[in-house]
Parts: structure tokens; sequence; C-alpha cells
């Protein structure tokens, strides 16, 4: 019986703290860390920040706002493609940071963003046909960088899939 193994691996990068990156993209993390503090978190108590720019050179922020209907909570990775959507439709977005204030006890282990938000991050790139890096991090220490969104979402489920 034949058998065909294959392998799915992607690169990232590790970074020791927000001063080894370049000025960019260490504006991008200080300030996904900063909206972490607009979060709406009263029931997990974990505030997630993310900050993006975009090709035209915006940047925009969005942060989890939660619900006491559990499931009507929005995560800050999709609050944030929801404005861009409606502000700059189409936009590319070059890279968007996403860091987390997790107040039941302190971790600086970067985000690991969640399934939905990988889903939607890899529609967004689809759509508009440019990766989306992402710099992972907690409110201080190591930051990962990925250069696509869908390195995170192997064997995805897509609008191709439909047809
Ligand atoms: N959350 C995000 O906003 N982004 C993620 O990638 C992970 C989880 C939010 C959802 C919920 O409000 C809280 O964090 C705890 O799961």
């Amino acid at each position: 019986m034949a058998v065909n193994k294959s392998k799915y691996s992607f690169d990232f990068e590790e970074y020791d703290s927000i001063e080894d990156l370049s000025p960019t993209d260490a504006l991008l993390v200080s300030e996904a860390r900063k909206a972490t503090s607009l979060a709406y978190a009263p029931y997990s108590n974990f505030k997630v920040g993310a900050y993006a720019l975009l090709n035209n050179g915006s940047y925009l922020k969005g942060s989890n706002q939660e619900n006491a209907s559990y499931p009507v909570g929005i995560c800050a990775e999709r609050a944030l493609l929801a404005s861009i959507g409606q502000l700059f439709p189409n936009e590319p977005i070059v890279s968007m940071a996403i860091s987390y204030d997790n107040l039941n006890g302190k971790s600086n282990k970067p985000l690991s963003p969640c399934g939905m938000c990988r889903q939607a991050l890899q529609e967004y790139e689809s759509r508009v046909n440019q990766p989306i890096r992402l710099l992972l991090s907690g409110l201080e220490g190591k930051i990962f960088i990925i250069e696509q969104s869908n390195s995170l979402l192997p064997f995805s489920f897509k609008g191709d899939d439909l047809k």
C-alpha cells in the first residue's frame, strides 16, 4: 500500500523584546499593547488589543468586546477587520500586531489567535490578495513575527471549496 507522507511547516521570527524591532514594528506592537485597555472583557478578564497598518498608510485599532450572552462577544482581530471593512473597504493590511493583558494571571507568552480569527484573517488575505504580517506578543517580552496569517491555518476551508 502506497502512503505519501507530507509535512506542513512554516518559518517565523522570534524577538526577545520590542527594542529589537524596526521602528514601525515597535510602534505596532506598542499600540496593540495599549489597545488592550480598550477591551470590554468583564467576563473573561482577558483583554486583547490589535493594531494594524494598511497599505494606504492608515493605522487602526481593535479590542475584544464581550457580552453577557457569551457567544455575542467579538475578538479584537475581527473587531478590527470589521472596522477596516467599513472605513477602508478592500484596503490590504501590511501588518497586524496583537497583544493581550490577562487579568487572571500574568503571562507574556505571545498571543495565539483563536481559530475563528485565523479563518477571518485568511479570508481577508485572499480577498485583497496580500498576506497579513502578524506580530504576536504579550504585554512585555517576546514577539513572534509570522509573514502571513494563513500559515496559522493549514488545510483551511475557503470560498473556492463552495464552488
Ligand atoms: N480573544 C480575542 O479577542 N482574540 C483572540 O485571538 C483570542 C481570544 C478574546 C475573546 C474573549 O473575549 C477573550 O479573549 C477570552 O477568550
